[in-house]
């Protein structure tokens, strides 16, 4: 790896293609895998919505992955400046690459919020522990600390000032070297769960749950969800993986980079399931535990454990490494963007966005709160976003409406462009470049072609009542 200061004058290169990987896949697993994929697969009722998931992460989110790495890599740009230095002048296509700025604005928003339980769960973890407490206890802590804003803010703006540190002080590398060591160990963590999980009581239920499809339970906004966690998990539809892309060197094999990205993404979503449902039925709780599964049904078990203290302590402070990572990433979008188009020095852009971004958050951690507007009261100003059936909070709201829609829609233009726009020539060069998979060159193209475009459009239409 490179000491170079990332910009874009000087670029600096991962080392090996397995250096890529990991900082990829260490921008990619993060909440989306431990906490949102078990909480959104209990809500819409398990098997179903794992399969929906698994497809769309194969036809759709696998072919895209390859498409923005691609994009990254040949242009070595963010993601603005990428979209222009492949199209015309003038072209709107630009538009594309200003789009993911605002998703990844709106999502390290809320994301932010979340990561904060977890530092809080990290802290609460250290100094008291579960040890003790019954599940009952364990519950309402969770519902204390969700509807109390004043904590929200304060671990909400900890951790935003721990994003904007790590991309102020150019030590994103070292975090990311840090990533690379402790990401194994949260694997290996969650691995030992699993082991427990076997052999609980849960266990046959949890898989029965996860991966036994109850086809009576489809509804279009659960195919929708899944869609959009299937970009969400993987980082795609707004240009993180371009950036990352624009850092790997030509030579490197990008499909079968994007194709390990996505397996280790995968693999960790499904252990993190396979640890929450067996311990949520042995405990006789409910899959639809909303938001707060992990931070419920996680905490009952190591409550029983040896050690639970240090158990839960490691788990939690995990967690949010893994949060930071993706943070980063997302943050790095939105900054490197304003750098490359406005020629802002890097810690001005910094602190200006993020700044910006910490603000924009402030309603999402007052929406746990019912008396807050953020909270109740938002409800009846985004139902119509919901089939009027009732609305969701402002925070519930904004990650609808970024994940389901914006990084579908986003995804959608980048199949469109690399697959139509691009020269043939320049795209069939650079995915064939190093690549064991070059024969695949026509599969790839015919999916980015037709199925992408086809699958999400018949998903969103099919949501909005159109077909
Ligand atoms: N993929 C991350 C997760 O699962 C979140 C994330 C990081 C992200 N960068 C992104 C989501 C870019 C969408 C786009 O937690």
């Amino acid at each position: 790896m490179s000491d170079t200061e990332v910009s874009s004058e000087n670029r600096g290169q991962w080392s090996s293609r397995w250096g890529f990987i990991l900082a990829a896949a260490g921008g990619a697993v993060g909440l989306g895998n431990i906490w949102k994929f078990p909480y959104i697969t209990g809500e819409n009722g398990g098997g179903y919505f794992v399969l929906m998931y698994l497809v769309f992460i194969l036809l759709i989110g696998l072919p895209i992955m390859v498409a923005e790495v691609l994009v990254g890599r040949t242009t070595q740009k963010s993601p603005a400046g990428a979209f222009r230095s492949m199209s015309k002048a003038g072209s709107p296509w630009i538009l594309a690459g200003w789009l993911g700025v605002l998703t990844g604005f709106i999502i390290l928003s809320y994301y932010s919020v979340v990561a904060g339980w977890a530092l809080h769960y990290t802290w609460f973890s250290f100094t008291q522990g579960f040890t003790g407490m019954d599940a009952d206890a364990i519950g309402s802590a969770f519902g204390t600390l969700y509807a109390d804003t004043s904590t929200n803010v304060f671990w909400h703006l900890i951790f935003m000032l721990l994003t904007i540190g790590v991309i102020l002080g150019g030590i994103q590398r070292g975090v990311e070297r840090a990533a690379r060591i402790l990401m194994p160990v949260l694997l290996l963590m969650l691995l030992v769960l699993l082991g427990l999980a076997i052999f609980s009581d849960g266990f046959g239920r949890a898989l029965d749950f996860v991966f036994k499809p109850d086809f009576s339970k489809v509804t279009s906004a659960g195919v929708l969800e899944a869609l959009g966690h299937s970009f969400f998990t993987l980082s795609l539809g707004m240009g993180a993986m371009i950036t990352y892309g624009s850092y790997l060197k030509k030579k490197e094999d990008l499909v079968a980079a994007s194709g390990m990205i996505t397996i280790l993404d995968t693999v960790i979503a499904l252990i993190a399931c396979m640890v929450l449902f067996p311990i949520t039925f042995s405990f006789g709780l409910e899959p639809e535990g909303g938001p707060g599964l992990v931070f419920v049904n996680l905490p009952i078990a190591f409550s029983q454990l040896a050690g639970g203290v240090f158990w839960s302590t490691l788990f939690f402070a995990l967690l949010v490494l893994a949060a930071l990572t993706s943070a980063i990433s997302l943050l790095e979008v939105v900054v490197s963007t304003v750098i490359d188009e406005f020629k802002w020095s890097r810690p001005m852009a910094t602190l200006f966005c993020g700044g910006a971004i910490t603000l924009f958050g402030l309603p999402s951690a007052l929406s746990g709160s019912e008396d807050s507007f953020f909270g109740n009261g938002f409800k009846d100003h985004s139902a119509f976003l919901f089939d009027g059936e009732t609305g969701k909070n402002w925070f519930d709201t904004f990650d609808h409406l970024a994940s389901n829609w914006l990084l579908p829609i986003g995804g959608l233009l980048i199949a469109l462009f690399v697959s139509w726009r691009v020269s043939d020539n320049a795209r069939e060069e650079a995915f064939k470049s190093g690549s064991r998979f070059a024969r695949w060159y026509w599969n790839w193209l015919f999916l980015l072609r037709f199925i992408v475009p086809i699958g999400i459009l018949s998903v969103i239409l099919h949501k909005i009542g159109l077909i």
